[in-house]
């Protein structure tokens, strides 16, 4: 994924067409990618594609699993978003519940500099909740429809860390997980009764989470879904993800051109 074009030994001409995230995200890490792109599609005389970000999370997937194909339930865990969508085709997509605060990702990282093991605070949490056990209470904010609340659980942390200065760090991470797994697997469960669609897609860089991941997998088992969930290296925000996203719009004839511009707050669908 580190490879530049050259050592991945891909040659210019062997590109069909270039593409590149406009949104959502930060708006000079968005420029910086769209004024490339836009330069390299005129000079190769390529088609533009213009990509969601978020697209290209679930995009991921397709790269890993050859045999995955849509209609399909993904649930989106990123640092900047919490959402389950309906995929309903390779690039038509439904949101049928978001985070009406917290992303997901925000949260763990949140947690984690409270606690004192820094940013980024996902990978850490991951690794400190292995040597710890979930046997702390924490509060689990189930709502009425598919949308999520993370804010709770993340102040709840906080709050416990702050009157315990002592408590078991391990097993606050471990109980912390627990929770937001807890969370995110009973609004799964719902939209999967909703839908009647068993295949479910975890995206983002949340996935990469060893825990959810477990959990997600007993619960395929025992209710019998299927699970996909993108290779480590693909979770977290990379350009392959984008390609493979780029495939897609392409084949649908999608094109931008050279007004394309970044567009921090781009909606998805
Ligand atoms: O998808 P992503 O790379 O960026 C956005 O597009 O937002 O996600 C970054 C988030 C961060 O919050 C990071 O802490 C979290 O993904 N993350 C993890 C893990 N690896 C990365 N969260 C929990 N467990 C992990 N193993």
């Amino acid at each position: 994924m580190k490879k530049s074009i050259e050592e991945a030994n891909v040659k210019l001409e062997n590109i069909d067409a270039i593409a590149c995230t406009y949104g959502p995200g930060l708006v000079g890490a968005l420029l910086v990618g769209v004024s490339y792109a836009k330069a390299l599609s005129y000079s190769l005389n390529k088609p533009l594609i213009g990509i969601n970000h978020l697209e290209g999370h679930i995009d991921a997937n397709y790269i890993t699993h050859k045999d995955l194909e849509p209609p399909f339930l993904c649930v989106m865990m990123s640092g900047g978003n919490t959402q389950i969508v309906h995929v309903k085709d390779y690039t038509t997509f439904e949101i049928l519940g978001k985070t009406k605060d917290d992303a997901i990702g925000e949260a763990f990282d949140k947690v984690a500099r409270v606690i004192g093991l820094g940013y980024p605070g996902g990978p850490k949490i991951d690794k400190l909740a292995k040597e710890g056990q979930p046997t702390i209470q924490l509060p689990r904010v189930h709502m009425d429809n598919l949308d999520f609340s993370f804010s709770g659980i993340k102040t709840a942390v906080i709050n416990l860390h702050h009157k315990m200065p002592d408590i078991n760090k391990a097993d606050l991470a471990a109980s912390f997980q627990d929770a937001v797994s807890d969370m995110l697997i009973t609004n799964v469960e719902k939209a999967v009764k909703i839908t009647n669609i068993n295949k479910i897609v975890l995206a983002g860089g949340v996935s990469a989470n060893s825990y959810i991941r477990k959990k997600f997998d007993e619960i395929a088992k025992n209710k019998n879904l299927k699970i996909y969930y993108p290779e480590i290296k693909l979770c977290t925000d990379n350009a392959a993800m984008i390609a493979s996203a780029g495939y897609y719009e392409y084949i649908k004839g999608s094109r931008a051109d050279l007004t394309l511009n970044a567009v921090p707050n781009l909606k998805f669908c």
